[in-house]
């Protein structure tokens, strides 16, 4: 796709399909603009109401040549910088319905401020890319390509392109980030192993300069990540701990870490989980994923931070020589711990990388994973559940998932929930009970986070889409990509 960024008049405009801002009930003169050209058919329509009061609503026009382009998407755009973000991201999905080869959008006349076109042309751009991602690759007969080629970003005026130019750079590399992350989740477990995850995060690295590495079973042994390896134990497929590096920021700058499950099919264990849906459980490396996506979108931007990746990956299968409930495994941290669900293993393999990632000494870590069901009840699949040991940290992360759209809610840690952790037999168990299930998950990785500022998100009920449009979300790498973005240089 071809992106052109300059000031054009829709009057004019030979693209097939011209996206129109409405504010509220009047007409941006831009728009009145081509309203004069069509008679005044747009106002009448909008004065009619057909088209809704509501920031996002779309009415498709037929223009019938009385102009060199075909269609017009109105989109109402309401008064304030979030109903225009919701009307751009609006309008790239209702292009995307329609499927033209070429478009412009006026949107950006619409936006009073600086920040706001930026920001627009940022949101309109990341919906574009995901919305040309099809889950196809597995398919002998591809859907139905997206076929725009061309599209416009038209400006008031010539001072307003470096503003447009910048929102598109960080919407192409969002979007790119998530699409990868989308496609990585929506790989089927037999392709997407924890070997292929390696290969992917190797050749990520190559294309864009960053540093890999790839841990195996005997690294991982000697390094005494007996936590990680019980879950790995039951599986054919043989674990890996990648870990990738960008450099960015400063030589002397301390790393964010960003730590992601990996597990790339989670049966659960001898504490196998009840078969309906159990292919969802594909999805269970979407923290992984969001680590890779993340790492694409940053690269691409070239963000001036220092970045690590930590992911540990395997399977989560019953065997012979699978982990049992009863057994008591030792941590990397040392700590002993009794397994009383096998299918509670993203906490046993995400809490010896989060004791190796320390070796970084890093500013601060953030750990991604679909980690429990209950966080899914706890705030269902809009939102994404947050938990921190620092409450700048929380509240960093909170501000960047506003700016992004990337809804996130913060729980408790309180200290009386470890008392549900506590073994007769070990240092701690890795259930915590029915109750608080995703706090007192997250009250397990917080044993083993004690010696830096940390947040976990658990994106059980963000990362993917159930139902008829089944697919990995690529959230939530928007959240972590502006986190990243706003990140005090020099910290
Ligand atoms: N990967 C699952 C969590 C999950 C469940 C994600 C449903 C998305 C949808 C995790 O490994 C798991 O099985 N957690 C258990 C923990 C329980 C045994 C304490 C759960 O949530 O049921
Ligand atoms: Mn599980
Ligand atoms: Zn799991």
């Amino acid at each position: 796709m071809e992106f052109t960024i300059k000031p054009l008049s829709p009057a004019l405009d030979s693209a097939e399909c011209l996206i129109l801002p409405v504010t509220g009930s009047s007409l941006p003169a831009v728009t009145a603009e081509l309203d004069a050209a069509l008679g005044g058919r747009i106002g009448e329509l909008v004065t009619a109401g057909d088209l809704a009061a509501k920031a996002g609503s779309t009415l498709t026009l037929l223009l019938s040549g009385a102009l060199a382009a075909k269609k017009a998407i109105l989109v109402q755009a309401g008064e304030d910088e979030q109903s225009l973000l919701a009307a751009a991201r609006a309008a790239a999905r209702a292009l995307a319905g329609l499927n033209p080869a070429s478009a412009t959008s006026y949107l950006a006349h619409a936006a009073g401020k600086k920040s706001a076109r930026s920001a627009l042309a940022q949101a309109f751009v990341q919906a574009l890319i995901t919305e040309q991602y099809r889950p196809d690759s597995w398919k002998s007969e591809k859907d139905t390509p997206r076929k725009l080629a061309q599209m416009q970003l038209s400006c008031a005026k010539k001072g307003d392109i470096a503003e447009l130019e910048s929102g598109l750079a960080a919407g192409l590399a969002l979007g790119h980030g998530m699409n990868l992350t989308r496609e990585l989740g929506n790989a089927p477990g037999n392709v997407c192993t924890p070997a292929y995850l390696a290969e992917q995060a190797q050749q990520l690295a190559r294309e864009n300069g960053l540093k890999c590495q790839v841990l195996e079973q005997a690294e991982l042994e000697a390094l005494g990540m007996g936590s990680f390896l019980a879950v790995a134990r039951g599986s054919a497929q043989a674990p890996r701990l990648i870990v990738l590096e960008y450099r960015g920021g400063k030589k002397a700058q301390k790393p964010v870490a960003l730590v992601g499950k990996g597990i790339t099919f989670d049966s659960g264990g001898i504490s196998l989980k009840p078969g309906e849906a159990m292919d969802e459980m594909k999805y269970d490396m979407c923290g992984a994923a969001t680590v890779l996506g993340t790492f694409r979108a940053v690269a691409e931007l070239g963000l001036p931070v220092n970045l690590v990746g930590v992911i540990p990956t395997c399977e989560n299968m019953p065997a012979g020589n699978a982990l049992k409930p009863g057994d008591i495994v030792t941590s990397m941290a040392g700590l002993t711990i009794e397994v009383l669900n096998t299918d509670a293993e993203g906490r046993l393999i995400l809490c010896d990388a989060l004791t190796y990632v320390g070796k970084y000494q890093p500013e601060v870590v953030i750990d991604i994973a679909t980690l429990t069901g209950a966080c899914v009840i706890a705030l269902g699949h809009v939102t994404t559940g947050l938990f921190a040991n620092d409450d700048a940290l929380a509240d960093a992360l909170l501000a960047a998932a506003k700016t992004s759209d990337d809804k996130t809610w913060r729980l408790p840690l309180f200290d009386e929930y470890h008392e549900q952790l506590k073994s007769n037999f070990a240092d701690l168990a890795n259930i915590g009970g029915r109750p608080g299930g995703a706090v007192t998950a997250a009250c397990f990785l917080s044993r083993f986070t004690k010696d830096y500022r940390w947040a976990h998100l658990d994106i059980a009920g963000t990362a993917w889409k159930s139902g008829a449009a089944k697919g990995a979300t690529g959230r939530p790498v928007p959240l972590l990509v502006e986190f990243l973005r706003q990140y005090p240089a020099g910290k």
